[in-house]
This record gives C-alpha cells, sequence and structure tokens, in this order.
C-alpha cells in the first residue's frame, strides 16, 4: 500500500514526503512541476536512499490521475497540491478556482473509483479571515478575504459533504500558520518563482543581496511593535504533524486540526532573529500596509497536542538559521 502525495514536490511536500519514507512509507508523488522542480525527486532520494515514483502530472487532466491510481496501490493521499498566491488570485481567480477546485474534485472522483478512502488536505489559516480574537480555535468562524482563501474554504465544505454521502471516507483538514524554515542539509526550502510573496523567502533574498531592501508592511497595526504579528511554523515540524495525522484517518468522518506553535512574532521580532543567528544585515523600510493583510493571527494547537500527540517543537532561531542555509546553497 503506499500513499499518494499530490504536490508533493513542492515546499512542503517535499518536506513531508521525506518524513514519511524516513517512517518507512511507500509513496508516490503527482505533480505538475508549475512551481517546483523535477531535481526535488532527487534530493528527496540523497536524503532517504529511496526514489519515491514521480508522475509529472496535472490534477487538471483526470486521464493522468487515473493512470496513477490504476498503476499504484494507493490507500492514502496527502493532498498539497494547488496554487497559492494570495495576489495572483485576485488577479486570476478562475485559474484560482479551475486549478485548486476542479483538480480537488478530479483526485476524490479518482480516489473514489479506485476504493481510496484516506484523504489528507493542505488547508490554511486562511479560512479564518479576519479572526475577532486570538489564539484561533478550530471552530471559529469561517470567512475569506481572496480567492485563494476561498478555494480552501470551499474545498473544506466539499469534503464535509463528501463525507457526509459516503461513510467509507476519512478526512483530516490541517489548517497551517505560517510555515517558515527548510530542511537542515540545505537540499530541501521554499524557493517561489519571481519576487516572493512571503516574508521570509523575501527576507533572505534580502540577505543574499538579491533584492536591495525588504518593505515592512505596516507598523501602526495594534500589535506590540505596530508591525503584523503572525504564527511561523518550521516546515519541518509541519511535516511531522502530517505524519501525527493518519492516526485521525483511523475514525472515519472530517477531523480539523490547527498546525501552527501557538507563539506569534512580529516582522521585526523576525528581522531581528534572522540578523541575530546569522550575522546578517537586512536592510528595511516601512512601507504601506498590505492590502488584505490582518494585525494578528495565531493557532491555539492545543487540539492537535490532545488528539493527535503531535507539538511543535523548532525554535524561531531554528526557522531563521535553516532558511538561510537553504538559500545560500542556492
Ligand atoms: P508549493 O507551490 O511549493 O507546492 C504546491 C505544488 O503543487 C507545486 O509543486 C506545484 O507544482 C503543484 N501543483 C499545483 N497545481 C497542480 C496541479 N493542478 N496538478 C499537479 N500539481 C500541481 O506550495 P506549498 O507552500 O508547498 O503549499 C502546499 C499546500 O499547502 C498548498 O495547497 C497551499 O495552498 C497550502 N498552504 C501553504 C501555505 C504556505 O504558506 N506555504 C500556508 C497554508 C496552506
Ligand atoms: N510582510 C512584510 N513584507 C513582505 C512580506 C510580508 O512586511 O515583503 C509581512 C506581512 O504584512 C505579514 C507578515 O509579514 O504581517 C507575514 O506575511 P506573509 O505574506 O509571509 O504571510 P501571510 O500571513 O500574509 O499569509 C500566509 C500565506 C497564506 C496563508 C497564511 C496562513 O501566504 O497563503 O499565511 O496563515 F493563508
Amino acid at each position: 500500500m503506499a500513499v499518494l502525495v499530490t504536490g508533493g514536490t513542492g515546499y512542503i511536500g517535499s518536506h513531508t514526503c521525506v518524513e514519511f519514507i524516513q517512517k518507512g512509507q511507500e509513496l508516490v508523488i503527482l505533480d505538475n512541476l508549475c512551481n517546483s522542480k523535477a531535481e526535488v525527486v532527487d534530493h528527496i532520494e540523497t536524503l532517504t536512499g529511496i526514489r519515491p515514483r514521480f508522475y509529472k502530472a496535472d490534477l487538471l487532466d483526470i486521464d493522468a490521475v487515473k493512470k496513477v491510481f490504476d498503476e499504484n496501490d494507493i490507500d492514502t493521499v496527502i493532498h498539497f497540491a494547488g496554487l497559492k498566491a494570495v495576489g495572483e488570485s485576485v488577479a486570476k481567480p478562475l485559474e484560482y478556482y479551475t486549478n485548486n477546485i476542479v483538480g480537488t474534485l478530479n483526485l476524490l472522483s479518482e480516489m473514489r473509483k479506485h476504493n481510496c478512502f484516506n484523504l489528507i488536505f493542505s488547508s490554511s489559516a486562511t479560512v479564518y479571515g479576519k479572526p475577532k480574537t486570538v489564539p484561533i480555535k478550530e471552530d471559529f468562524e469561517l470567512t475569506t478575504t481572496n480567492p485563494y482563501g476561498t478555494t480552501k474554504l470551499y474545498i473544506e465544505q466539499i469534503l464535509k459533504d463528501l463525507c457526509v454521502s459516503d461513510n467509507r471516507f476519512s478526512v483530516v483538514l490541517l489548517r497551517y500558520f505560517n510555515p517558515i524554515g527548510a530542511h537542515e542539509s540545505g537540499l530541501l526550502g521554499d524557493n517561489p518563482n519571481g519576487i516572493p510573496n512571503n516574508l521570509m523567502p523575501y527576507v533572505t533574498r534580502v540577505a543574499k543581496g538579491i533584492l536591495p531592501h525588504l518593505n515592512v508592511f505596516g507598523n501602526d497595526y495594534d500589535t506590540p511593535d505596530g508591525t503584523g504579528v503572525r504564527d511561523y511554523i518550521h516546515v519541518l515540524d509541519l511535516a511531522s504533524g502530517h505524519y501525527a495525522a493518519l492516526k485521525a484517518l483511523s475514525e472515519r468522518g472530517v477531523h480539523i486540526y490547527n498546525l501552527g506553535t501557538g507563539n506569534g512574532y512580529s516582522v521585526l521580532d523576525i528581522i531581528n532573529a534572522f540578523e541575530r543567528v546569522n550575522d546578517v544585515k537586512i536592510p528595511y523600510q516601512i512601507a504601506e500596509r498590505r492590502p488584505g493583510d490582518i494585525a494578528e493571527c495565531y493557532a491555539d494547537a492545543s487540539k492537535a497536542e490532545f488528539e493527535l500527540g503531535w507539538k511543535a517543537i523548532r525554535s524561531l532561531d531554528d526557522m531563521c538559521a535553516s532558511a538561510w542555509n537553504f538559500e545560500k546553497n542556492l
């Protein structure tokens, strides 16, 4: 029996593949490489000694998805594949709805045809919109502010409806907070195309001199230093959270978990930690608030700890050191 990892050559998927292979799990990867590179499969092999079977395939191509299920004995799917840039989703809503939602529908229909009923889905803290209070618990109100977030919310609803209609399915919705950091080898990490939208890849490119300075989007929020506060979680902790989530699949229906640390750090905290840990300078300027940003977002991650026995263990210093180690290796 194998686990299918869609989006397995991407940032979070690749780290999760390493974690699963190291735990002895047989894996198959499906990715269309629209935001990752085939050489990631080589890196996974280098780190684990095992080369997972890789299909360069698009979830929108249902025949290609069928082929993956026909050729492998898949009993569980971890579904990372999707487009994830918030700003781009505002400019290209139809592309985002098609890729993320139709891609998921194709995957689900092939799963059902092949008697595969276990799914772990990459959701996001973005489904909490602008939370009224923090820390955020799983039962908070759900709302979104951009098409990317709406795809996550709709897919969550589709999966809830599916489980009501067919009690053979077990689904885990993992709501990630802000994944940063990289594998300690420097072989895997976050390497977005073009100018990064997210804070940490922007910071590492400033540190390397590829970008001149960081724009800090607003210093007048109602937070301790006025800059935005987020729950940054090491990507390796996130990867182990997926392994822990297998436990929840043993009970049918939908299970929802926040994957975060429960700690909030500001943009200035990140700059200061990165400079201190790596002994580099991050020139920055205070800029306008970024439209759609919220002041504060951090998790109550106690449900995952209580039910899955999972807890994030890596520090902000680990996240900053590993992110810089990866960038230097590129
Ligand atoms: P990523 O872009 O690095 O990985 C996604 C992978 O999916 C890429 O390798 C891409 O080539 C592939 N893909 C996209 N559309 C596809 C399709 N139609 N068919 C096949 N492959 C396709 O992103 P990531 O940061 O690793 O994120 C993984 C998942 O986690 C995404 O669903 C994302 O929305 C979600 N998520 C990410 C974050 C974050 O900050 N990184 C936060 C919350 C949730
Ligand atoms: N920021 C800057 N300058 C930058 C980039 C970001 O000051 O160049 C600030 C933002 O204003 C925010 C913080 O850094 O306060 C984090 O911003 P990110 O773009 O790294 O992350 P977001 O919290 O905005 O969003 C991320 C993902 C979403 C996901 C969400 C889940 O991009 O897809 O985390 O919590 F939904």
